[in-house]
């Protein structure tokens, strides 16, 4: 007897609860879900990056932090050697901070990450250094549908800004699944 009212009782709750979730997307109206056009895995799980809390001390304050396998060790070389001018900025390291920022990206770039995401970062950007993630060719092909006035969104700003449309971003899940494009 007792079982069946719990089990009422759950079966009651999930469905509020569902109820609750259905609402708070519907209220959701300045953004436009991708679910159209989906074309492939949603198995593909987000790579598991070792932390380092002096990259994120030093290199998330302006922007998130970008994981290190968006990029092969080549262009994190560059990166950390042009830091001086950060894409107008001046970020001011010290030769010891630079050294361990990039022994860390280095150890963990794109070459050294085994997921289907930096393994086709690695070998379409071979031959390249490019400074922006944006430029690694399979990136910006994954984004030929995206528009160059809707990255100018004031939502959204720049192609820099993932976690503007990519809701997991910060967990390295860039899965088509969580994708939420600004309207305006
Ligand atoms: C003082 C602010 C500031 C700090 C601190 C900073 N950045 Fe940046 N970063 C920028 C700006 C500005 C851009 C260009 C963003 C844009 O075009 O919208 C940028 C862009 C980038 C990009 C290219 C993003 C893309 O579109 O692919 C990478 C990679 C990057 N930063 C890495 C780093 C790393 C590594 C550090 C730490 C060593 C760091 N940033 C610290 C300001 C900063
Ligand atoms: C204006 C919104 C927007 C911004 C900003 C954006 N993306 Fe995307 N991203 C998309 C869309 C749309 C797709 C294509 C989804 C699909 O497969 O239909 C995509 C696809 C991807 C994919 C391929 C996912 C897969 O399942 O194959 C990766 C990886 C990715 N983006 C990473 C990034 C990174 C890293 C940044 C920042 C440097 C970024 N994106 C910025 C909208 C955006």
């Amino acid at each position: 007897m007792e079982f069946r009212i719990n089990k009422t009782l759950t079966i009651a709750l999930t469905l509020s609860v569902g109820l609750l979730a259905g609402s708070f997307a519907g209220a959701d109206d300045d953004y436009r879900e991708v679910r159209e056009g989906s074309r492939h895995s949603r198995s593909q799980a987000a790579a598991k990056t070792p932390e380092s809390a002096l990259y994120k001390q030093e290199c998330s304050s302006c922007h998130h932090l970008y994981q290190s396998w968006l990029l092969p060790a080549r262009s994190w070389q560059a990166i950390i050697d042009d830091s001086d001018k950060h894409f107008g900025d001046d970020l001011a390291l010290d030769d010891a901070t630079r050294k361990e920022l990039l022994n860390y990206l280095k150890a963990n770039s794109s070459e050294k990450t085994s997921t289907k995401w930096a393994q086709k970062i690695t070998s379409s950007s071979e031959g390249m250094t490019p400074k922006r993630i944006m430029d690694v060719p399979w990136i910006k092909k994954e984004h030929r549908e995206v528009g160059a006035n809707v990255f100018k969104r004031a939502g959204i700003g720049s192609a820099s800004n993932c976690v503007a449309c990519h809701t997991k971003a910060v967990e390295g899940n860039y899965d088509e699944d969580f994708i939420k494009i600004p309207r305006k």
